[in-house]
């Protein structure tokens, strides 16, 4: 399913005073220059979380900044999120290290397939931030797709039909993926696949399985933009609507938002750091670079209950 640009895109950058922002593609994402995040002014941080917005993903190259810079600039943001998955790092709770060692070969990765993050909570986390420090030389990239751009180019019918519509989400598929395909360690994917074969599920994986439902179409809490609130990981069924009936609205909102028109990607170096909304995209990581390391550190924001 293909379609073709209108006047809904829209990725131009704003003039702004304290940052350079490049748009990426013409969907999404903007690569931002002229600031080094440890030593931000807060007219800085003013357009940064403006660019955030409007382009969905942004990134930085050359940041030079340690775990507790990270989380200082994430907590510009607000509170850290609940996190979900996995365990910080020694000394900083909230940053989360992404690391695949190169002599690792697994079915899957952390972030395989487009999701939006932990929509599972009732709160899920407004804003992911991720910093690059060992990138392998071809692969590992992340990929975007826009959300609002999805909804804004449904019919008019169509958006209506969705407007009152729940989603559950659940963490079951990856739970099961997991057990399929990842390998037992100490990551959080491998936490996950240690529990194949274990007959009752602990309290806490439990409660993710069993997930929560939120409105398939959300408003943004800033900016007031509707998006369409799904993906492929998480999104499992529809309130009200049979299985097959959910199964293929999600199947043809998923394909929708995930045509290659509407997304960016990045090719990762290290010292790049990139972050992105997501209420406003959803993302996934690809696992395609086998015999090499990719360490990266993840903070996240908590984020509101969706409406
Ligand atoms: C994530 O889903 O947060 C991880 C993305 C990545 O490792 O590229």
């Amino acid at each position: 399913m293909i379609v073709h640009p209108t006047g809904k895109f829209d990725n131009r950058a704003r003039a702004y005073a304290h940052i350079e922002a490049h748009p990426s593609a013409a969907a999404m994402g903007a690569e931002i220059r002229g600031v080094q995040l440890a030593c931000l002014s807060d007219a800085q941080f003013a357009e940064i979380r403006n660019a955030l917005f409007r382009h969905r993903m942004i990134y930085f190259r050359d940041q030079h900044i340690t775990h507790a810079d990270q989380e200082a600039f994430s907590l510009r943001f607000g509170p850290f999120a609940e996190d979900a998955y996995t365990k910080g790092v020694e000394g900083h709770p909230n940053v989360q290290p992404v690391i695949k060692e190169a002599d690792v070969k697994t079915g899957m990765v952390f972030g395989s397939g487009w999701h939006t993050d932990s929509p599972f909570l009732p709160r899920p986390p407004a804003i992911s931030m991720l910093y690059g420090a060992d990138i392998p030389p071809f692969g590992g990239d992340t990929i975007w797709a826009n959300t609002v751009l999805a909804y804004a180019m449904l019919s008019e019918t169509m958006q209506r039909m969705l407007a009152p519509l729940r989603v559950h989400m659940s963490m079951a598929r990856v739970l099961e993926s997991a057990q399929a395909y990842a390998r037992i360690d100490d990551s959080s994917l491998g936490r996950l696949a240690a529990l194949r074969g274990t007959m009752a599920l602990p309290e806490e994986v439990m409660r993710k399985v069993q997930g929560t439902t939120h409105p398939l179409v959300r408003t943004h809490p800033v900016t007031g933009e509707r998006a369409l609130y799904c993906d492929g990981t998480y999104a499992v069924g529809i309130e009200g609507l049979t299985e097959p009936e959910s199964e293929a609205l999600l199947n043809y909102l998923v394909a929708h938002i995930t045509q290659p028109a509407f997304t960016c990607r990045l090719r990762w170096q290290p010292k790049t750091f990139a972050l992105w909304d997501n209420r406003i995209c959803i993302h996934q990581a690809f696992n395609d670079y086998d015999g090499y390391r990719r360490e990266l550190y993840r903070t996240t924001v908590a984020g509101e209950i969706p409406e």
